[in-house]
């Protein structure tokens, strides 16, 4: 048996090995590292793939929010609520641009943004809902969009961790990310499209914004050495590029088989009162960036060890929530966020994860749980 990793790289860069290195070869020989074609045709590919308009292509996700607040135009003193129980791009480039985040609830069972609770956080200096499609999952985007058009919000989806979800309600559908006003992606390594490095994109059907977007990517210049708005050095480089073309037209198997992987999991541990196995929404397909579980009764410490031991690695996504964070703490209480940080275990996913080595993690996490 291979090794288990959470995500095996490796393997998938064996398997698509002649591809990925006349792609990377042919970009190195070419020499266009910054701008390069493959930056472009990556953007309209991925752009036909999502059916949105505009994909703008960036360093990684995190500028990708960074970028997309600042096209928005929101200033200093303004308030963005987001879910506090993240990934920790969303506070930090607020709070970089003087935005104070407000952390909102998810659902316990989800671990998607709870909307029930977003109106009560509305205040006259509220500009925008930052969603968080978090683990592969899109959030309740139809009730989202429903509390922004009312109270004039913008909304900016987070989906790093969502890429090739699709969203289905009466009022819309369409790609995770692709719903709202501006929407992000991050094409870090284990990311469900991950290159070679750091990359990320942004995704918005407005035409204004996209030039916007644009300009702020590449030091606010539409043209070479004229700056029309203070912006960031942001591209995405032309080899990540060059990587990210070869992948994305196996991005919906890599999904499907991370589906495949969940709901073996999860069938397995349907006796299993210790454990709570994730659930897949109505409105939502689940791209399963991460398998996240919720122990019933269990010391997280002791099942992570055991599991180590057995060479099976384990994550805690994510042990603190951002508004107990030291660095973006606000005094906010959230119970549901917190409870979730002290009780979620996150197991190996990947599209390279075979029968035998998930059987082989299946039959140590029901060993722990006889013992
Ligand atoms: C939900 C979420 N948002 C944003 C990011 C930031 O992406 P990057 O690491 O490419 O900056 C991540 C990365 O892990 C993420 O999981």
């Amino acid at each position: 048996m291979k090794p288990i990793q959470m995500v095996d790289l490796q393997s998938q860069y064996i398997r698509y090995k002649s591809d990925m290195d006349a792609a990377v070869i042919g970009s190195m020989t070419e020499a266009k590292f910054i701008q390069g074609p493959e930056v472009r045709s990556f953007e309209s590919n991925l752009a036909e793939f999502l059916g949105v308009k505009h994909v703008i292509s960036c360093a990684n996700g995190t500028d990708a929010l960074q970028l997309a607040f600042m096209a928005l135009g929101l200033k200093a003193g303004d308030e963005v609520i987001i879910p506090s129980f993240a990934y920790a791009a969303l506070p930090e480039v607020l709070l970089l641009l003087g935005i104070k985040p407000v952390y909102v609830e998810v659902n316990s069972i989800t671990f998607l943004m709870d909307y029930t609770a977003l109106e009560s956080l509305i205040t006259p200096n509220t500009k925008a809902i930052a969603p968080v499609h978090l683990f592969g999952c899109a959030a309740p985007m139809k009730q989202i969009l429903q509390i922004a058009r009312k109270h004039n919000l913008f909304v900016v989806e987070d989906g790093a961790q969502s890429l090739g979800a699709q969203y289905c309600s009466d009022e819309i559908e369409g790609f995770a990310s692709c719903l709202a006003d501006i929407g992000t992606t991050s094409f870090f390594p284990s990311k469900n499209l991950g290159c070679y490095g750091d990359g990320g994109a942004v995704f918005t059907n407005n035409d204004e914004w996209a030039t916007t977007l644009r300009m702020l990517a590449n030091h606010g210049q539409i043209k070479k050495y004229h700056h029309q708005i203070i912006g960031l050095n942001s591209r995405l480089d032309t080899l990540q590029a060059a990587i990210l073309n070869v992948k994305l037209p196996h991005l919906k198997e890599f999904n499907l088989k991370r589906l495949n992987r969940a709901q073996r999991y999860n069938e397995a541990f349907e006796n299993l009162s210790q454990l709570i196995t994730p659930v897949l929404t109505d409105d939502s397909s689940h791209v399963f960036h991460q398998y996240t579980l919720k122990l019933n009764g269990v010391v997280r410490e002791d099942f992570k060890q055991y599991l180590e031991s057995k060479g099976i690695p384990t994550m805690v996504y994510y042990p603190i929530p951002l508004h107990k964070q030291n660095a973006y703490a606000n005094g906010q209480s959230l119970p549901i966020s917190e409870g979730l940080a002290e009780k979620v275990i996150s197991l190996p996913i990947c599209p390279e994860l075979d029968n035998e080595q998930q059987d082989y993690i299946i039959e140590h996490v029901n060993t722990f749980f006889k013992a």
